[in-house]
């Protein structure tokens, strides 16, 4: 099969772990015989520098044109004046927006060969956990009215919280979609005892759950589901969350699995194309360095396969890849977590993958 793919490198080390994801995409093209053309766009402080601005038009109509779209991160202290308008943040808010990607799979589970590089006890880990956090991603408060006006104490700055019954009825269906092909279990998360948008939430998600009487439903709060998540991961299966939760969350989920360099992501809306990033950031500390984990972003490279192009045992291969050197017992510096051992390089990395395929 044929399928045009948007590179966004954006910034930082976004560079570096796209082009990892992309030599395993080659790589698997290749072995299974399918054609992937790659396009590259600007996104974020980098189209800030060529074009002005983190979001050029360009870049929307080349996504838009393409059948899924892989992208690193953006951002970094280059750009942290800028006006809120014009951060490297808004871009990603705003091709989210525009390709239409209200949902947002982040699967957090551990390699058993990460054991030792979980914070987390062995007697909580157990025999391991798998979680998929479904997060809102066009709605609430990323995406609500915001400025500054006049206060009780002079000058503030506001955000707004806004969910509609439509937004988390759709987010709400692919939840419990998702927790039906899994082990049927799904934790809404929210915080419904102070903010009424939850109380919406949390009434629309009890209106779907009758529709799914075979999926065992809860509600958690937020402060408790942070908690939980670190006293027992393995309670979770499908968690479905607003779009400020479920950023947060994944990335304390990530750190569970042993490091945020091991999260991929999903984004999709009603087409069959998405976009597919790592959930952790540009990390410019280690920009340029070669010493990024580019594992998240091939792991979301193998989600596109999957998810936008229905190519299963592709995806399989890249997982079974990542498994086996993790099993090899090759790590990058953020798997070591500052413990004993000799770290590889990000391409290094990648190149034991591409060998594993
Ligand atoms: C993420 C990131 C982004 C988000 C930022 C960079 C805008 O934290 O993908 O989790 O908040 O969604
Ligand atoms: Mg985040």
């Amino acid at each position: 099969m044929e399928f045009n793919i948007a590179l966004l490198k954006g910034d930082g080390i976004g560079p570096e772990i796209v082009e990892s994801a992309a030599a395993v995409l080659k790589k698997i093209a290749v072995k299974f015989g399918h054609k992937f053309n790659f396009t590259p766009y600007l996104i974020g402080g980098c189209a800030i520098d060529a074009a002005g601005k983190p979001l050029p038009q360009e870049t929307v109509d080349g996504c838009l044109a393409s059948d899924s779209v892989l992208l690193g991160a953006v951002g970094g202290p280059k750009w942290d004046d800028q006006p809120g308008e014009n951060r490297p943040e808004k871009a990603l808010l705003g091709i989210r927006s525009a390709l239409g990607l209200y949902t947002n799979l982040r699967p957090a589970s551990l390699f058993p060969a990460l054991r030792d590089a979980s914070p987390l006890k062995d007697e909580i880990i157990g025999d391991g956990f798998d979680i998929m956090i479904v997060r809102e991603l066009t709605g609430g408060i990323y995406f609500g009215d915001r400025g500054y006006r006049e206060g009780k104490y002079g000058s503030e700055a506001y955000d707004t919280e806004a969910y509609s019954v439509t937004e988390i009825e759709r987010i709400g269906r692919v939840a419990f979609d998702t927790a039906m092909k899994r082990s049927k279990r799904l934790t809404s998360v929210d915080k419904a005892n102070v903010l009424e948008s939850s109380r919406l939430w949390r009434k629309t998600m009890h209106a779907l759950a009758e529709e799914y009487p075979e999926v065992e439903y809860g509600d958690m709060f937020v402060d408790n589901a942070a908690m939980q998540l670190v006293r027992n991961p393995r309670q979770f299966d499908v968690i479905v969350t607003s779009n400020m939760f479920g950023d947060i969350l994944s990335d304390e989920a990530s750190q569970i699995t042993g490091s945020i360099g091991m999260l991929a992501s999903a984004s999709l809306g009603a087409s069959s194309r998405g976009m597919y990033e790592p959930i952790h950031g540009s990390a410019p500390d280690i920009a340029g360095q070669n010493k990024a984990n580019p594992i998240a972003t091939i792991l979301s490279g193998a989600m596109m396969l999957r998810y936008s192009f229905g190519l299963s045992a592709e995806a399989n291969a890249i997982e079974a890849a990542v498994n086996k050197v993790l099993s090899d017992g090759w790590r990058t510096a953020d798997l070591l977590g500052g413990g004993k051992g000799t770290p590889i390089t990000c391409t290094e990395m990648t190149e034991k993958i591409l060998e594993a395929i």
